[in-house]
């Protein structure tokens, strides 16, 4: 019956996406403030038509939140589904082969059934928008097992800084049993998994000054300290030759993994070969003696993510710099906490500034880490749905991205949340040309389905 209402309705569940991914709904730019209204509408106005008990958009300080809710019976569990609208900006936009906000289905080496590109096709509109139509085939064919609560936030690529108050304001009305979050990947098509793991993250953004004007390089090049250069070296000391990260008391409080769960991680089929391939890299390189897969997801890291100053137009002007800045981002695991690290960051960048410049460090928005156990009702749950789906019991894995709500969620309502993601890496979220795959797609709507199912089956 419910497969009958969704091969019915596959067409419009893809048209429909496609509708919501023409809304250039870009958190982190201010002109785009009227779209990202637009985009909280347009999922409204969803919900209404699928006949909810209660939907709204709801103000924030920031874009809205848009939240819904069926309650069945009381003596039901409820099942909090999370997912962002709002997306990442698209630029460098000359690098996209079709417009981020005109979506195409295009077939790709991995997804040859098609794939939607179009900026949050995967990240998250795509994975978020599967859990309405999952929703909405349960309404249909009266085959909802769970009460269904949703809050879907406008401000998840710029830090959900505004989402924190919410949920502590709306306590009553978010209470459930479990939160079901779409927002992350699995580890190949043919190889479902389950994130457990999400690093957090500490960003600040420094300055050095040097001299008051920018100065002839020839005149004063060589007597006065140059702030580029300056900054260079001091980004190139915060880590040692073993890529060990250099800031006293950086590691003081990661959690260490027994190697029994190394060995038990190392068994997640990873090719290094395939690895360095999709993104033409020769080869892959990081701290020492962890793995590839180690490093992107159970150790911290620290990256400058953009780097500027000087002359750097066309041809050559020779000019010593008045001040140089960087965005530096650190990846945090568990138990590392983003405020004491920005603090050890913020002293110790300030303490190894040579006389000669002024150094000046800002943080921005932060992340916790999360971890999720294995070993309760709502992980066997999502175990047994991609099971059913797949065919495959999926692997549990750890990310290495961020989604700072999550332990936010678990502060304020006490609550764990199942990250059952169905992205790819090759996917190329905040990419230019990102895109998701329709298989995925209909696979995800799939796997929720039987969620709920084996969620209310556990919990009789
Ligand atoms: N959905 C991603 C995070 C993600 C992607 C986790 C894939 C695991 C696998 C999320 O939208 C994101 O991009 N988060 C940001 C953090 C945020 C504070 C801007 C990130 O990880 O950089
Ligand atoms: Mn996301
Ligand atoms: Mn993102």
């Amino acid at each position: 019956m419910i497969n009958e209402y969704i091969q019915a309705n596959k067409d419009r569940f893809l048209d429909e996406l496609i509708e919501l991914l023409k809304i250039p709904s870009v958190s982190a730019d201010p002109a785009y403030k009227d779209d990202v209204k637009n985009a909280a509408d347009f999922l409204k106005e969803q919900f209404v038509k699928m006949g909810v008990d209660r939907v709204e958009v709801m103000p924030t300080a920031g874009h809205p939140v848009v939240y819904a809710e069926k309650i069945i019976d009381e003596n039901l569990p409820t099942v909090l589904v999370y997912g962002h609208y709002d997306v990442q900006p698209a630029d460098p936009i000359e690098l996209w082969e079709s417009g981020p906000f005109e979506p195409v289905v295009k077939k790709t080496e991995i997804h040859p059934e098609g794939a939607i590109f179009a900026r949050g096709a995967c990240d998250d509109k795509g994975q978020m928008f599967m859990h309405l139509k999952a929703f909405e085939a349960m309404l249909a064919t009266d085959t909802l097992a769970c009460n269904a609560k949703f809050i879907i936030e406008g401000e998840e690529e710029v830090g959900s800084e505004n989402l924190e108050p919410f949920i502590r304001d709306y306590k009553d009305m978010l209470k459930a049993d479990v939160i079901l979050v779409s927002d992350t990947g699995m580890l190949a098509k043919d190889v479902p998994s389950i994130t457990t793991g999400l690093r957090g993250l500490s960003y600040v953004e420094v300055e050095v000054v040097g001299p008051n004007r920018d100065l002839h390089s020839g005149l004063y090049g060589g007597a006065v300290a140059n702030p580029i250069n300056v900054l260079s070296n001091m980004i190139a000391s915060l880590q040692d030759e073993n890529k060990h990260i250099t800031i006293p008391g950086f590691y003081d409080d990661v959690l260490e993994i027994s190697a029994e769960e190394r060995a038990e991680m190392a068994k997640a089929p990873f090719s290094e070969e395939a690895y360095c391939k999709a993104i033409d890299i020769r080869q892959s390189e990081g701290e020492a003696s962890f793995s590839t897969m180690e490093r992107a997801t159970i150790r911290p890291t620290l990256d400058v993510n953009g780097i500027w100053g000087g002359y750097i137009g066309e041809g050559a002007k020779t000019v010593l710099p008045s001040v140089a800045h960087a965005k530096i981002s650190m990846r945090l695991v568990p138990n590392q906490d983003p405020a004491k690290i920005t603090k050890l960051f913020q002293d110790h960048f300030e303490s190894i500034a040579p006389d000669s410049v002024r150094v000046k460090v800002t943080p921005h928005h932060g992340g916790e880490p999360a971890l999720t156990p294995i070993d309760s009702d709502e992980y066997r749950a999502a175990s047994l749905a991609m099971e059913e789906s797949f065919g495959k019991k999926p692997i549990p894995v750890r990310s290495g991205g961020s989604i700072p709500i999550i332990a936010m969620f678990e502060r304020e309502l006490g609550l764990k949340s199942i990250l059952l993601g169905f992205g790819l890496d090759s996917d190329a979220i905040h990419s230019p040309n990102e895109h998701y795959g329709i298989y995925n797609y209909y696979k995800g709507i799939e796997t929720i389905l039987l969620y709920y199912k084996h969620y209310s089956q556990i919990k009789k």
